[in-house]
């Protein structure tokens, strides 16, 4: 298949090109570079022998955009390209809906003019908001007590998927609700390394393996879990990214939604004490106040995407943890 990759130079969008070349799909990729960087070129063809063709546009440059589907007849379109900071969507909201929502409706608007029909995008389990359930399943309601923009772009977005299966029955639309990714491509030339303080769990502790920073804060310990602090469900990105190559498979038309994750839920100080065995190092810690906002528990339930994408995670928390030390020693 011929795919274009929207954020293919972030950290997931980067794993998933280098499984779809090695599958031996041909892949363009379309990044603004916002928050990735153009070497992330160099590993990818270093990993797979393989340069994709690479176009430096924003989304929201629906000409440019217009340009990329003038120029290549694609199958499908993969769409990772979004912002993903929590915190920093509730102090910038509008920069968030513009660049998430808006661009998402310029490549729908390219997709359509260029008769292009498939499409799978990145969703988050964040979509399902607060509901007072641990386990979440496709079939519950979305957009419940969202709290944050960067939240509610995922959940409009998939509204407006929705919206479009039902105008036009010729689209064949996945929506992936991905679980916490961790990890990175066994090489360790691949990673996510985001700039400042990370907001997620891993970079977070690579920050503090790395001395980056000096101690992780464990945001509450007192919630009504086992340990006290937080569950979540951490799932390796190689298996994330051999996750959207089943859904290639299971395109159908209309729109549908998978839970990408384990099912297995994982306490962060669980996680803590397994850096620590895999690393042999002490990983600095302490407890902070409870962050507001943050769910006690939160994990998939994945038998959908099992059934009918055959698909499921195969890797430990063990093994995304050695691949992070093998990226953060290559860095
Ligand atoms: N990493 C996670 O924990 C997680 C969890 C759930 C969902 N997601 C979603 O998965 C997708 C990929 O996440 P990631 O962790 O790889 O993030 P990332 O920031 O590493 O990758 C996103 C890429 O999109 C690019 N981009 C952003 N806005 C753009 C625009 N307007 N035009 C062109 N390029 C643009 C960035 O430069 C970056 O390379 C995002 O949509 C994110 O919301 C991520």
């Amino acid at each position: 298949m011929k795919i274009l990759v929207t954020g293919g130079t972030g950290y997931i969008g980067s794993h998933v090109a280098v499984e779809l070349i090695n599958q031996g799909h041909t892949i363009e990729i379309v990044d603004n570079l916002s928050n990735s960087q153009i070497e992330v070129l160099d590993k990818i063809e270093q990993i797979t022998s393989t340069r994709p063709v690479f176009h430096e546009v924003d989304l929201l440059d629906q000409l440019a955009l217009d340009h990329i589907f003038d120029n290549t007849s694609f199958d499908l379109v993969i769409h990772f390209a979004g912002l993903k900071a929590v915190a920093e969507s509730i102090e910038q909201p509008l920069r968030y809906y513009d660049n998430n929502v808006t661009s998402t409706i310029n490549l729908l608007e390219s997709m359509q003019s260029h008769s292009v029909k498939n499409i799978i995008f990145s969703s988050s389990a964040t979509v399902y908001g607060d509901q007072g359930v641990d386990q979440c399943v496709e079939t519950m309601p979305t957009g419940i007590k969202l709290t944050n923009p960067y939240g509610k772009t995922k959940y409009m977005i998939e509204e407006i998927l929705k919206d479009l299966a039902i105008s036009n029955p010729e689209f064949s639309i996945i929506s992936l609700r991905y679980f916490n990714p961790i990890g990175n491509h066994t090489s360790g030339l691949l990673g996510e390394n985001p700039n400042g303080i990370p907001n997620n769990l891993m970079p977070y502790i690579m920050k503090v393996a790395t001395g980056e920073l000096p101690e992780l804060n464990i945001f509450g310990n007192d919630y009504d879990t086992e340990d006290g602090t937080c569950l979540r469900d951490y799932i390796h990105v190689v298996d994330l990214a051999k996750g959207h190559l089943a859904a290639i498979d299971g395109l159908k038309p209309g729109f549908t939604a998978y839970n990408l994750g384990t099912g297995r839920p994982t306490s962060v100080l669980e996680m803590v004490h397994a850096f620590e065995k895999v690393s042999g190092k002490p990983l600095p810690h302490k407890f902070a106040p409870r962050r507001p906002g943050d769910l006690p528990k939160l994990y998939a339930n994945p038998k959908k995407a099992e059934q009918e994408l055959k698909w499921h995670a195969n890797l430990t928390i063990e093994d995304a943890i050695k691949d992070t030390l093998t990226f953060i020693s290559n860095k």
